[in-house]
Order: structure tokens, then sequence, then C-alpha cells
């Protein structure tokens, strides 16, 4: 499939992980990439790879993220595709425990990390023919499965794009999320035996590889989905089945 001809996708967190894995789906199926990432050397490196181009972006960071926006549509001439894949769980549980700091450290990271990279991209998105957003959510936002800040700075992500949604729309921009059951990228590196024993959770037997996130990032930025927004995918081996795979 070659859905992205001649368009241009900003992705950030693109230099590892799900973000590279997205990046490089989109630049296979003919995108022009922007690998945004505050991890510079691995982000060159992948762009080298596409034939893309890197740009510092650090989510936390307004006049990081705006610059590195406007930098990828002054050298591509136009912006179609969004994807938002840069985060990690910061960690932190026992909600009752955690300082403000931390609670909006995550938050900070997580959802306005998305929402600056929505408010840089939406005046290229609007111009574009068929602008999309996906922003990269998690399962912890769907069940209790995850840290408390994490799963609930993921969660507003569900919410916001069906906000967006209804807003945009009617200028012609998409917005989802995908959320990911575990996925094996380095937030496990050196958790090789957790990623084993999660296997048992997931109805498919598995946990999950970038490239299954990558896939659905991929439909719901392509004009496949174009009748899609709002939605939270979640892409999960079925594990929101519930436990049933476990008891027959
Ligand atoms: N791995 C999983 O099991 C899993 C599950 C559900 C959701 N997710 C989500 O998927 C996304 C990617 O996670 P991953 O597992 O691929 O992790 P990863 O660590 O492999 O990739 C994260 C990327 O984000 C970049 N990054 C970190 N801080 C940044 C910042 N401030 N600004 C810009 N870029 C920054 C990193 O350099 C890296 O390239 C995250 O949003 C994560 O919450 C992961």
């Amino acid at each position: 499939m070659r859905r992205f001809v001649g368009q241009v996708a900003f992705v950030s967190g693109a230099a590892h992980g799900i973000g590279r894995a997205a990046a490089e789906r989109l630049a296979a199926e003919g995108a022009m990439v922007a690998v945004a990432d505050i991890d510079t050397e691995a982000a060159a490196d992948v762009a080298r790879g596409l034939g893309a181009a890197a740009f510092r972006c650090d989510v936390t960071d307004r006049a990081s993220v705006d610059s590195a926006v406007a930098e990828a549509v002054d050298r591509f001439g136009r912006l179609d595709v969004l994807v938002n894949a840069a985060g990690n769980n910061l960690g932190g549980n026992a909600g009752a425990e955690l300082s403000d700091e931390q609670w909006g450290r995550q938050y900070d990271f997580t959802f306005t990390g998305a929402v600056r990279c929505i408010r840089a991209a939406l005046p290229h998105l609007v111009a574009a023919p068929d602008g999309a957003v996906v922003l990269i959510g998690s399962i912890s936002g769907m069940v209790a499965l995850g840290t408390d800040p994490y799963a609930a700075a993921k969660a507003g992500l569900s919410n916001l794009v069906r906000n967006l949604g209804a807003t945009h729309g009617p200028q012609g921009v998409r917005f989802n999320v995908v959320a990911p059951g575990t996925v094996a990228t380095r937030a496990f590196a050196g958790k090789e035996q957790l990623l084993e024993d999660l296997k048992a959770i997931y109805p498919l037997g598995r946990v999950g590889r970038p490239e299954d996130v990558a896939a659905a990032v991929a439909f719901l930025a392509s004009s496949d989905a174009s009748w899609i927004t709002g939605v939270t995918l979640p892409v999960e081996g079925g594990l929101t089945t519930g436990p049933g795979h476990l008891l027959r």
C-alpha cells in the first residue's frame, strides 16, 4: 500500500520504539516524514535510513515543538499527518503518596505534550486536503493496568480527540487515538521476564510489536479512515475482552 504518496507526516518520539515504527510505516507508504525527537542522534539515524529529515523536538517545551513543526513545514512545504508518540511512563503509584509535581510532570509530558504538538500542527493540517492526527494513548487509559498518573493522562487523550474531532471535523481534520497494550520496546529493557509473564493476560498469546501499533496508526492516518474521528482504537491482543480466555 502507498497511501501517503505526496503527503508529509510529523512524528514525535520517532527515534525509538512505537514512534520509530510509525515513521517507518508511513515512509514505506510514501510519506515524507519529519522524524522529531529529543534524542537527536538516534532521530538523525532513523531519518537517514528513511531518506527523511530529523528535527529536535521536546514535547515538554512549547518553543521547541513550535519550531520543530515550523522547520518541518519550511522543509517539506506542507503537513498532512501528525503522530504524537513521544512519551514514557514516569512511574509512581499509590496515588495519595505522589507529590503535585510528580502528577504534574506526567500530565505535562503525556497530555500537554500532545496538545503542544496539535496546537503547532493544526493550522497546517487545516490547510491540508485531509489532515489527520493520531495520538499514542495506552491501554492503561482504558483498563486498570498501569500507574495512576500515566493512566489518567492517557485517558485524557481519548476525550481530547472526541472534542477536537467534533470541533475540527468541519475543517476536514480527524483526530484519533491508538491505545496499545504491552509492546516490547526499550521501555521494557531488562524486563524480559515481565514481558514473558505478561503474555498470559493477552488472549492472542503474545505482547505487541511496534509494527502492530504502526499498522493501526497508518490506518487511522490514511484516507481508509476518512470517516473515522474521535475514537480510541485498542491495539492490545484482545486484552479488553476481559479474562475469558483464562477460563476456557
Ligand atoms: N511500550 C509499551 O508497552 C507502550 C504501551 C502503551 C503505550 N505506549 C506509549 O507509546 C509511546 C512510545 O513508547 P515506546 O514504548 O515506544 O517508548 P520508547 O522509549 O521506545 O520511545 C519513546 C520515544 O520518545 C522520545 N522522547 C522521550 N521524551 C521526549 C520528549 N520530551 N520530547 C520528544 N521526544 C521524547 C524518546 O527519545 C523515544 O524516541 C509512548 O507514548 C508510550 O506511553 C507504550
